[in-house]
């Protein structure tokens, strides 16, 4: 038996185990963006002492070499010969930039549950009945769900002078002691691929009392859907591992809901959850690899509702959850919610939902139709496969200017600059574009051929031609490959945004309004968008931000009857557009790489 110091903790393994999968087996939070695949180099920590395998050329490629003399090695590739203690290189911040506040719009409040109390009368017994039925009368209605829950806790409920009925809609949900009709919650989740926010919602006044949220554990095991489906497929055991891991995490967000705002978990009736449609079959622990191949098929997509306690959620006995129904594999649920949340359709206004990220999933309605695609953007606008790419998180440069010929770097933390992330990448191009460092076609171009360098601005010349952006707080290094890796990602979500005006015959001048949503929409800004091309310059002026409508969508499905009324109906209106499947779609991706400004 070894042992891995980390941060003052101790954590035991046995010797032969590569550092990755000790730190799995102690469930340390630790981001593995490939899943450990060997292929992203992110995987890093400082080795602080103990004796490891040599560095090989392959993990050395990685790594830069200041990193390497302050011993910089990637989890992935390093196996401990015994007692070690690492570090790691960037504090996570989990919390700094999840976004977890939607805009939450005018809505009905009708919600689904709502509670009575009854006077229990000891005559009520006196009779042959037996305690159901006396129940059964006191409540002047049957008992049909939860039926033996509830007989479970007569015996004890029935000696109370008050009781509280539970009631979901129009049936008993449960029975409970005393009067709690004062003490009635729910909770509104959004598992996205990265980040896992929880709301804590007040059935009886209609408020959002606290929120809470936290990195999704499963990033461990690869940083996109595709990654996680295929962690699923390779390792035995791969879906209980990330099934138990997010429902840990729920457990714990619901936890620190009930801690920060005084309140009981055994009141907590109801979670409407919002997630992609991976994600959900993880929580329901269904295996999603039918949706890592053709013809990419998702086991469910429909609404379902559950006993909480049927998955190890902790809430009341009687405690349901639900999950949100979604349109196909690639546009889920949170989708839906988002675009209901947004009220994407009710203006008559011809409007486009983006969702800009992984899987650059949108929706667009116009012209009587309601139309949606999911665009292979790849992890890039999310500052992953980005050499120094990273969440935005602290240490990363999350904006870039060049103004009178000087480089800016916005660094979250206002901190030296660790890497870039999403929103960091994209202003740092569109300026780059902007100043004629690189050209429509996506090369950076020869330092002879540019007319005036801006200060701060070197191109490096090596193996692949590098550009390096130094300001006053310090630098931060693009490669060549980062350019494309965002040109594709923007080719990816500008064709899916021709393809379906293509579809529904609008022009780009007709749009009224582009509504921005998600995590990472939040922090980008729309001139950097259309500076690179993502967006068509008509677009200025029209774009929305809804911040995290994911969750915005599971409140209002807690808080109004109508709204799941409408999600349902929206839902089944809902087109989906397969886009390698389209006429001319490969025509239209190729037009959408350029960098030329709409
Ligand atoms: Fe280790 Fe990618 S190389 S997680």
């Amino acid at each position: 038996m070894c042992f891995l110091t980390v941060k003052g903790v101790k954590y035991s393994f046995d010797k032969g185990l590569k550092l990755i999968d000790i730190i799995r087996q102690n469930n340390i939070t630790f981001e593995t963006p490939c899943g450990g695949g060997l292929t992203c180099g992110k995987c890093k920590v400082i080795l602080k002492s103990g004796d490891v395998n040599p560095i090989t050329n392959e993990e050395e490629k990685f790594l830069t070499v200041d990193e390497l003399s302050v011993g910089t090695r990637l989890a992935c590739f390093m196996e401990p010969k015994g007692d070690i203690c690492i570090d790691f290189p960037e504090q996570l911040d989990d919390k700094n930039k999840i976004l977890t506040k939607g805009i939450l719009p005018e809505h009905d409040f009708k919600p689904n549950i709502n509670k009575k109390t009854f006077e229990f009368h000891q005559h009520c017994l006196k009779n042959e009945l037996s305690y159901l039925e006396a129940l059964e009368n006191v409540l002047d209605e049957k008992v049909v769900a939860n039926k033996h829950l509830i007989l479970q806790q007569l015996p004890s409920i029935i000696k109370e002078k008050k009781i509280t009925a539970i009631y979901s809609n129009n049936y008993i949900l449960g029975v409970e002691k005393k009067d709690t009709t004062s003490s009635c919650y729910g909770v509104a989740i959004d598992i996205g691929t990265t980040t896992v926010v929880a709301s804590l919602v007040n059935l009886i006044t209609g408020q959002e009392i606290e929120i809470e949220s936290a990195l999704n554990p499963q990033t461990e095991y690869g940083l996109d859907v595709l990654s996680r489906i295929d962690f699923v497929r390779k390792n035995k055991g791969g879906l209980e591992l990330l099934h138990n891991g997010i429902i840990n995490c729920l457990n714990r967000l619901i936890m620190s809901l009930c801690k920060n705002s005084k309140i009981d978990k055994e009141n907590i009736y109801e979670i409407a959850v919002a997630a992609n449609t991976t994600m959900l079959h993880i929580l329901l622990n269904v295996d999603p690899t039918c949706m890592g191949k053709s013809p990419y098929k998702s086991v469910f997509i429909k609404e379902n509702k559950f006993l909480a306690s049927e998955l190890g959620i902790k809430i009341s006995a009687y405690g349901m959850v639900y999950t949100l129904p979604g349109v196909s594999s690639f546009v889920g649920s949170d989708i839906v919610a988002g675009v209901c949340a947004g009220s994407l359709f009710e203006k008559g206004k011809k409007s486009l939902f983006i969702d800009v990220g992984t899987n650059g999933e949108m929706v667009l309605y116009g012209s009587g139709q309601m139309v949606a695609c999911a665009c292979a953007a790849g992890p890039a606008l999310e500052g992953m496969n980005i050499k120094n790419g990273m969440r935005a998180t602290s240490g990363a440069v999350e904006n870039v200017k060049i103004i009178d010929s000087q480089v800016f770097l916005k660094v979250i933390g206002d901190i030296k600059p660790i890497g870039i992330c999403g929103s960091g990448i994209i202003d740092c191009i569109s300026e780059l574009l902007q100043n004629k460092v690189i050209g429509l076609t996506g090369r950076i171009k020869n330092q002879d051929n540019i007319e005036s360098l801006p200060k701060g601005v070197a191109i490096k010349d090596g193996s692949t031609r590098s550009i390096m952006l130094s300001s006053a707080n310090g630098e931060i290094s693009v490669t060549q490959n980062d350019v494309r890796q965002v040109q594709l990602a923007k080719g990816a979500i500008l064709s899916g945004i021709y393809t379906l005006l293509d579809y529904v015959k609008l022009s780009i001048y007709e749009l009224d309004e582009v509504i921005i949503a998600g995590q990472f929409g939040a922090h980008l800004n729309v001139e950097s968008l259309i500076g690179v091309g993502m967006l068509p310059s008509t677009f200025n002026g029209k774009v929305r931000y809804i911040g995290n409508s994911s969750v915005t969508g599971a409140i209002l499905y807690l808080l109004s009857r109508n709204f799941r009324e409408i999600i349902r109906d929206i839902t089944g209106r809902i087109d989906y557009v397969e886009l390698s499947t389209m006429q001319d779609y490969e025509k239209t991706f190729t037009k959408a790489l350029t960098f030329k400004k709409i």
